[in-house]
């Protein structure tokens, strides 16, 4: 494991979440010294569980709140802006989204321009390219922005861009791929579907797939999201650029469903139940040349193996080998 953060201060806002406390675990392990920023409002305390608690410092506190994040932005060498209301919550209240996802990262941007970090990492999503015209996505294709997510995901970035080019804010923007893994709470009504199939396949029911099940999905475990993460922020490549971080293996949430279902045992057919509204995009799979290429980053574990691993992490949770 390289050791590039050893004794680096770094801010990670939005550190209690799924992908943020795996990201945390990880700088941890790099003995970096980690601040997050957390509002809680889908992020928990258990996330941060087993990593010694004199390994980072919590601070409760928004991503719109401009005083505190210059303060610790302030106080850091390098920035993960993970910090964001997520495609349903956005999607119900576009206001609490503008303000968290656009505001927050405004005010992360500005406070870089004015502190100087080494590096600020942000997190858009693949949701910015709606329906694509074509397969796998490139990170060049064309911007479709079909919910207030994408569009508060999309400022975000045009943001950055902007504090690149007018005051040199050595950003780096990466878009994720549907992560799936260790420490995404199936309880959060906001979770992705591979934590709710696996919450009802191991209660033995009958898991829900929203539609036809054909609409199809880029599956990326977060191991490999938080090794690329950490790549971009690190790699002076990388600097004004824009990733996709996927796997490049398109899979239909029919598929995924007979996936769950096969590793949990389970015998009852999967259900199909009505589309909801953030379900209006068919098919996406992303292109991962420009970071295999730039950072040498590939994606190390299969669907299969992610979906495993995931299930033992859920089974030692339930069995208090890991508190969930
Ligand atoms: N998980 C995915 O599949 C996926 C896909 C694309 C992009 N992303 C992006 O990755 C990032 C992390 O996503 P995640 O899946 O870990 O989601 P998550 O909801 O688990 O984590 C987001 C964290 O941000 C915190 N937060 C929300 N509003 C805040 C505020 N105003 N101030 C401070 N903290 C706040 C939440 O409490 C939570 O801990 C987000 O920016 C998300 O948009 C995730």
């Amino acid at each position: 494991m390289a050791s590039d953060f050893r004794g680096q201060r770094v801010l990670v806002t939005g550190g209690a979440g799924f992908v943020g406390s795996n990201l945390v675990r990880r700088l941890v392990a790099e003995d970096a010294e980690v601040t997050i920023l957390d509002d809680f409002f889908t992020g928990r305390l258990e996330n941060l569980r087993g990593i010694p608690p004199e390994a980072y410092r919590l601070v409760r506190g928004s991503v719109t709140d401009s005083e505190l994040v210059r303060q610790l932005v302030s106080e850091a060498e390098f920035v993960f802006h993970l910090a964001a209301r997520n495609i349903i919550a956005s999607t119900r209240n576009p206001y609490e989204d503008f303000k968290t996802n656009i505001g927050g990262t405004l005010n992360v941007l500005l406070a870089a321009r004015e502190c100087r970090p080494q590096r600020v990492l942000y997190t858009s999503s693949v949701s910015v390219y709606g329906n694509p015209r074509y397969l796998p996505i490139n990170e060049d294709d064309r911007i479709s922005l079909l919910t207030p997510y994408a569009v508060s995901k999309y400022s975000g970035e045009g943001y950055c861009q902007a504090f690149y080019e007018s005051y040199g804010v050595p950003v780096v923007v990466v878009r994720y791929s549907n992560v799936y893994g260790p420490w995404q709470d199936p309880q959060n009504p906001y979770c992705g579907v591979v934590a709710k199939f696996m919450q009802r396949a191991q209660a033995g029911m009958p898991l829900e797939i929203h539609g036809d099940g054909q609409q199809t999905r880029d599956f990326t475990f977060v191991e490999d999201v938080v090794e690329a993460t950490i790549q971009a922020a690190l790699s002076p490549k990388s600097e004004g650029e824009v990733f996709n971080i996927g796997t490049g293996v398109e899979t239909s949430v029919e598929t995924l469903a007979h996936l769950v279902s096969d590793l949990y045992g389970l015998e009852v057919a999967p259900l199909h139940i009505d589309r909801r509204d953030i379900d209006n995009i068919r098919r996406r799979v992303v292109n991962i040349e420009k970071i295999r290429r730039t950072l040498r980053w590939t994606p190390n574990v299969t669907l299969a193996e992610g979906l495993y691993r995931t299930q033992r992490w859920n089974e030692e949770c339930t069995s208090g080998e890991i508190l969930p």
